[in-house]
């Protein structure tokens, strides 16, 4: 595709920078591309020309643009944007960022006049509106992917309401659970994640422009104005915080590093529940991998991916919180690398989310197998000793018993299910025939039944309740 490089453009004059005045030399071309943003700012050339269009606009009113004027400009402002979509705009390293490029575009286009949009504002508040804007856009998708695999994780835990698994403390078979009560246990955490991406995109929705470089403006610009056509629900309050401060984005990249630390550790049981030795699931095959060299694998690659990337996510958090710590204010250039690690984190937890909702909804569940792993491991104990304690015995009391009938099993190679009533009187005179039924692993999930708890009738009331949050957003 041609790209628009206007032949003027090309001459040694139009290399010059913007700000080019008080210099006799230029930076090296070492500088120069050290220096320059563009190769990955150029993605806000979006929300940089809307917030130009808003800054135009202001201008007008501050009586420093004719209606005339801003026409001509929001003109060509509208026609880069189109020459970036197809591909006909050419970016260049010369043109340092973004802001740059654009401003120097359309002084090409539409000659001096483009050299007024500046008035009244820097680089330092045009970048602080830019990525807040880009970030409320980003925001609602990652909320919206949220909440899509709030509702995989709803529909998978409906399907299978009957499948009883072995619930783990240090990965040791602890009591019995249901898998739907182990899924929607996800669904609290991407809850919490969806509150707080709300609180954190509250404190992005505020508008800098009008904060100049740093001291504010002397030009009459009616900064709620701006903040309407931009759609920002507050102005900032304080020039030199607008456009010195990322808190913001740091704020986002933590959030976001807390999503995937969720979605990690579901990562980790999914690999886990596909390996040969549990078996509980299976993930289809359209979000599997095999092996180069082993034609029998199967593997669970995404996961895998989503367990690692959590690692560049928090590392990016990490990153911002490290460029930020020791900056004087204002603006430092230092604060130019807040844009790689910010949309890296857009781009895999977007990413992400994406193969996480599909890939739930087709997995499928090995409810025999899940079942079959309760049988073992003593897993209703717990229950043994509370039936003990209901005819009045001390709950310490009643764990020793339970740990001696216990010890007998492992002695005898049996399980908690295979000793008879007669032998369990032998452990304690509290024990009656109905301890057999104590047992079973649906009388242990059953007995749960506290807000909250595994009992199948509790867990539906979680999806009840689960399903109408999902709707009020
Ligand atoms: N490319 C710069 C950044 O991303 C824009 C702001 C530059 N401001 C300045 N005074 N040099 O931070």
């Amino acid at each position: 595709m041609k790209k628009t490089i206007p032949k003027k453009v090309k001459g040694k004059k139009e290399n010059k920078k913007l700000w080019g005045g008080r210099f006799k030399a230029s930076g090296t071309s070492a500088a120069e591309s050290f220096n320059a943003s563009i190769s990955f700012d150029k993605r806000l050339y979006r929300h940089d020309i809307i917030g130009s269009i808003a800054q135009a606009k202001v201008l007008q009113r501050a009586g420093v643009l004719t209606a005339k004027e801003v026409t001509k400009i929001i003109k060509g402002l509208n026609s880069i944007q189109k020459e970036i979509e197809t591909d006909k705009f050419c970016f260049r390293t010369v043109d340092e960022d973004i802001h740059m490029a654009i401003e120097k575009r359309l002084t090409e286009k539409i000659g001096a006049l483009g050299g007024k949009l500046h008035t009244g504002r820097s680089r330092n508040d045009q970048v602080a509106t830019d990525v807040r804007l880009y970030l409320k856009d980003e925001g609602a998708l990652v909320s919206k992917a949220i909440k899509d695999l709030q509702s995989a994780l709803i529909s998978v835990a409906k399907k299978n309401m009957d499948a009883v698994m072995p619930g783990y403390t240090h990965l040791q078979r602890a009591q019995p659970i249901l898998f739907s009560h182990h899924m929607m246990a996800y669904f609290e955490m991407l809850k919490r994640d969806a509150e707080r991406l709300g609180e954190a995109l509250k404190r992005v929705d505020v508008m800098p422009l009008g904060s100049g470089a740093l001291a504010g403006s002397p030009y009459k610009l009616d900064r709620a104005y701006a903040a309407k056509l931009l759609k920002f629900s507050k102005v900032s309050a304080n020039s030199l915080d607008a456009v010195s401060d990322r808190d913001f984005l740091i704020e986002f990249q933590s959030v976001a590093s807390i999503i995937m630390v969720h979605i990690s550790r579901l990562s980790e049981e999914l690999i886990l529940w596909s390996s040969s030795e549990f078996g509980f699931v299976e993930i289809s095959d359209e979000f599997s991998t095999g092996s180069s060299i082993m034609p029998q694998k199967k593997n669970p690659d995404m996961a895998e991916l989503a367990r690692g990337k959590s690692g560049r996510v928090i590392g990016n958090l990490v990153s911002m919180l490290t460029v930020m710590k020791s900056l004087p204010l204002a603006y430092n250039k230092d604060m130019q690398e807040d844009k790689e690690p910010l949309f890296d984190t857009v781009d895999t937890l977007k990413a992400v989310l994406d193969i996480f909702t599909p890939m739930l909804k087709s997995m499928k569940v090995n409810k025999k197998r899940m079942r079959e792993a309760t049988a073992k491991g003593f897993i209703t104990a717990t229950d043994v000793a509370d039936y003990l304690t209901q005819g009045g015995m001390p709950f310490r009391k009643a764990h020793e018993v339970v740990g001696k009938a216990v010890a007998f099993c492992i002695d005898k190679g049996i399980e908690l299910s295979d000793v008879k009533a007669t032998q369990w009187k032998k452990f304690s005179k509290s024990f009656g025939d109905d301890i057999i039924k104590v047992v079973t692993v649906d009388s242990s999930v059953k007995a749960r039944s506290l807000y909250g708890g595994t009992a199948p009738k509790e867990v539906k009331k979680q999806i009840t309740r689960a399903l109408i949050e999902l709707k009020k957003k």
